[in-house]
């Protein structure tokens, strides 16, 4: 098979790694893909915008299959373009992607299915919404409405921080994306990520992770797009997951197959674990990034067989393996990010981490200038350590950082030490050097 992968991050580099690997990959393209990509295939530079030229690559390089791996494509419909033209593609249509696409919709979906998640007003009218906040104490949780690039959640910790916010995002800070804003409820709990490959009938578990979202060490700075994440999730446990998939994705699937739009592809479901049980933070409509890096490894079964056979609606008679060894990610980004920083730093030594036993180099923003290779992003690497333990899986990761030659990066230090501090606790008590198996997802 010929198969176009589209999009250009860590999380891509990860999926083109595992297409490149399948028995059924004869060609893999990538537009426009990365300096990593480029080592599973074949790069081409064409916009994901551009639907138009997007299908015009796939007729001129005989695409069997399409497997999309960022949200503004998906929300914007290249599934249906694509499908229409009569090119196979592995995603969620324009309106199961609307699951991303608007918190409004997810919060009403959540409540037409009786799916657990914070309690929430909509708003358009900065009045009506300020005066709904005295319902409220803080925190405060105000996001925009559509896609805002991660940066669309605000937690004000003040009444004046929540008004200034309603202004501000009202007031049309993102666009059309905050014409209309959502006002939640404050869950408190452990956050968790579960990943479900999606049929538009059935769903399968498709691994856990534990992203980290702040910039620095201790949960401290800005919101990012995420700085590391490990897998499998230790507050995600099989019984936990069960619920998971009973009380949320399941009946999110059954709601959207009734509404007439199946969701097919990878749903990922952003969780908080609270006294009550699993609710639901937010869903997108494909893979994380970071927690791509720490699941693919893990991945013991054939993906181009399993995205195929969720596009074909046959993930009832289908299964998937997974590898209980762990994955830690450690994302190394140019410094100043998530703010503004500058581009055209010399990143070294990615041969010298990935010679590491258990060591994965996975690129995003980097590109070739001469004969060097250089940051040209925000998020730039994620280093993945995986071993039998997440003692094991930790040091390998952190080993692959320290071998990154890079003056012009930043990394946190404290990736993964939920789950080692988790696990250290369990063997103390049980009295064994041996890590338990917490989750074979
Ligand atoms: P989102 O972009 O929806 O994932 O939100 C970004 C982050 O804000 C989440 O990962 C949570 O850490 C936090 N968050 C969002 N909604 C809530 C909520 N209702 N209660 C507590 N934290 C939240
Ligand atoms: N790591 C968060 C995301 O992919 O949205």
């Amino acid at each position: 098979m010929n198969i176009l992968l589209i999009g250009s991050g860590a999380r891509e580099h990860a999926l083109a790694a595992k297409i490149a690997a399948s028995p059924l990959c004869d060609h893999l393209f990538i537009a426009p893909g990365n300096p990593g990509t480029a080592e599973c295939g074949t790069n081409l530079a064409c916009d994901p915008k551009d639907h138009g030229a997007i299908v015009a690559l796939c007729k001129e390089r005989a695409i069997d299959l399409a497997v999309i791996g960022p949200e503004a494509p998906l929300v914007a419909g290249i599934v249906d373009d694509l499908e229409n033209a009569g090119i196979a593609a592995f995603g969620p249509s324009r309106a199961a992607a609307q699951i991303e696409g608007s918190k409004v919709f997810t919060k009403e979906l959540c409540r037409d299915a009786g799916i657990p998640t914070a309690a929430f007003g909509r708003f358009t009218e900065a009045a009506a919404a300020k005066a709904h906040l005295a319902k409220l104490s803080p925190p405060m949780v105000i996001k925009a409405d559509g896609l805002a690039a991660g940066k669309g959640v605000v937690i004000a910790n003040t009444l004046g921080e929540a008004e200034a916010t309603i202004d501000d995002m009202l007031g049309g800070r993102f666009g059309t994306s905050s014409a209309e804003i959502v006002i939640e409820e404050f869950l408190e709990g452990e956050e968790a990520s579960l990943f479900a490959l999606c049929d538009g009938t059935s769903a399968l578990p498709f691994g856990t992770a534990q992203d980290h979202k702040r910039a620095f060490d201790g949960d401290e700075g800005p919101n990012t797009g995420g700085m590391g994440a490990f897998s499998p999730a230790v507050v995600l446990d099989d019984p936990m997951v069960e619920k998971v998939l009973d009380r949320i994705v399941k009946p999110t699937l059954a709601t959207l197959e009734k509404r007439g739009s199946p969701f097919r592809g990878f749903l990922y479901a952003g969780l908080m674990i609270t006294r009550e049980g699993p609710k639901l933070i937010e869903y997108n409509c494909r893979f994380g990034d970071p927690e791509c890096q720490v699941v693919m490894p893990r991945l013991v079964t054939d993906l181009v067989t399993a995205m195929l056979a969720a596009r074909d609606g046959m993930l009832g008679k289908f299964s998937l393996r997974f590898s209980p060894k762990k994955c830690v990610g450690v994302v190394l980004a140019t410094k100043g990010y998530p703010g503004e920083f500058a581009r055209g730093s010399v990143i070294q030594g990615i041969e010298a981490a990935s010679r590491i036993e258990g060591v994965t180099v996975f690129q995003a923003g980097t590109k070739h200038h001469g004969a060097s290779l250089v940051a040209d992003g925000g998020r730039v690497l994620t280093i993945v350590g995986q071993g039998e333990s997440f003692a094991e899986a930790h040091r390998r990761a952190y080993a692959g950082v320290a071998a990154i030659d890079w003056p012009g990066g930043f990394h946190r230090n404290d990736i993964g030490e939920r789950a080692l501090a988790r696990s250290v606790s369990m063997s103390a008590r049980s009295g064994e050097e041996q890590e338990p198996d917490l989750n074979p997802r």
